[in-house]
């Protein structure tokens, strides 16, 4: 009977992505499960649709969208020039959360998708229905994150309907996405230096081992803790503060954990005592300093896959138990800690307090 139930739940889910790639193949908007985050699809190629898009987000009109293959070949006649290092990278790290920013041909793809820049961002994404769809549409997908903007990422079907209900053709539900938070973005130089220009589900040092120079985009520093305003950043969207609770979110960060953690307790009793709804986000090394308090677990600070996984469901939770007030533990800016505390920073709208 296992195998029975199995076989129909296939059934279902091709059917499903036969459904949604007839919606696409009429310049429909389809939201998408990838490994990163769901995706809200709709073909790169037309106007019109990628105009759907925009408008189904609420999404500024100068931040490009990233182009989704299901197959290397879909690259010939969209992108100008691919050297050593960037077919490096794509052997090792497609399919997967890697975005790879590159010369796009003329007229090959909506301007739309580009926001009239003559680059465009292409990835594979690692997830069967991500690519089944993208091949059974037969055209490459233009798809940003399926939430309206400003909202976090959405990591379930159910975060695409809270943001996105009536607004689209339609959403495939593919469960909980794996990595949980958004792919890396990267240029590379002519040198082969590859430029981060947003950390994501490719570390730096994954990347290291493909490039013989990786660096961050100064424009980034500020995951770092240093003061990035004055710089332009050479991805569009990352200028934009993105994923903001409604309460007011603090990155707390410390010499010791018990620096930091007696200190958040003392700034929750402080709040709740002027009358705030408060929270803190730490990690399950620290969750017991905080009894008696509104804690959400991040996983455990060795394993910051967790942190990534859940983040974006945590800041969701955060609104809909309206609090007012969070504390949130900082992670070390180390692998995937670079990823987690970049969208956390930006959550906070880079309030951070340094102990
Ligand atoms: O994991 C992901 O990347 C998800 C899933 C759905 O694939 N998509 C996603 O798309 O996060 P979006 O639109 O939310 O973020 C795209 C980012 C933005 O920061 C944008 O500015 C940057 O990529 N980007 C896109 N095209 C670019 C280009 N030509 N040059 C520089 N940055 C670019
Ligand atoms: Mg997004």
């Amino acid at each position: 009977p296992d195998e029975l139930s199995a076989g129909q739940a296939l059934i279902t889910a091709e059917k499903g992505i036969r459904e949604a790639a007839v919606l696409l193949q009429a310049g429909e908007t389809v939201a998408f499960p990838t490994e990163t985050v769901y995706g809200l699809g709709a073909d790169a190629r037309s106007t019109k649709a990628v105009e759907a898009v925009f408008a189904a987000k609420g999404r500024p009109s100068d931040n490009p969208l990233i182009v989704h293959i299901s197959d290397a070949a879909q690259l010939k006649g969209m992108v100008a020039e691919i050297n050593d290092t960037v077919r490096a990278l794509m052997n090792t790290f497609w399919p997967g959360p890697l975005t790879i920013v590159l010369p796009v041909v003329p007229q090959a793809l909506s301007s739309r998708v580009t926001a009239g820049l003559d680059t465009v961002g292409v990835r594979m994404p690692d997830h069967p229905i991500a690519l089944r769809l993208i091949t059974e549409a037969g055209c490459p997908l233009a798809a940003p994150s399926a939430n309206r903007s400003g909202r976090p990422s959405p990591t379930l079907a159910q975060h695409v309907l809270e943001d996105l209900e009536g607004r689209i053709g339609g959403i495939l539900d593919g469960g909980p996405t794996g990595v949980g938070l958004e792919s890396t973005v990267v240029q590379v130089g002519d040198d082969g230096t590859v430029t981060i220009l947003r950390p994501g589900g490719v570390t730096a040092e994954q990347l290291a081992t493909v490039a013989r120079s990786v660096v961050l985009d100064p424009a980034l520093a500020d995951t770092h803790g240093q003061d990035a305003d004055s710089l332009a950043p050479r991805s569009p969207g990352m200028k934009y503060t993105h994923y903001a609770p409604r309460g007011r979110l603090s990155v707390v960060q410390g010499p010791s954990s018990g620096e930091v953690t007696g200190w958040i307790r003392t700034a929750l009793a402080e709040a709740t005592a002027r009358g705030e709804r408060t929270a803190v986000l730490a990690f399950d090394d620290h969750a017991a300093s905080y009894a008696g308090e509104r804690v959400y677990t991040l996983g455990k600070l060795d394993a910051l896959h967790e942190a990534a996984q859940r983040l974006y469901s945590v800041l969701r939770r955060c609104d809909e138990d309206g609090v007012t007030y969070i504390l949130a533990e900082a992670c070390p800016p180390k692998g995937l800690g670079d990823a987690v505390m970049n969208r956390l920073l930006k959550a906070a709208g880079h309030r951070i307090i340094r102990l």
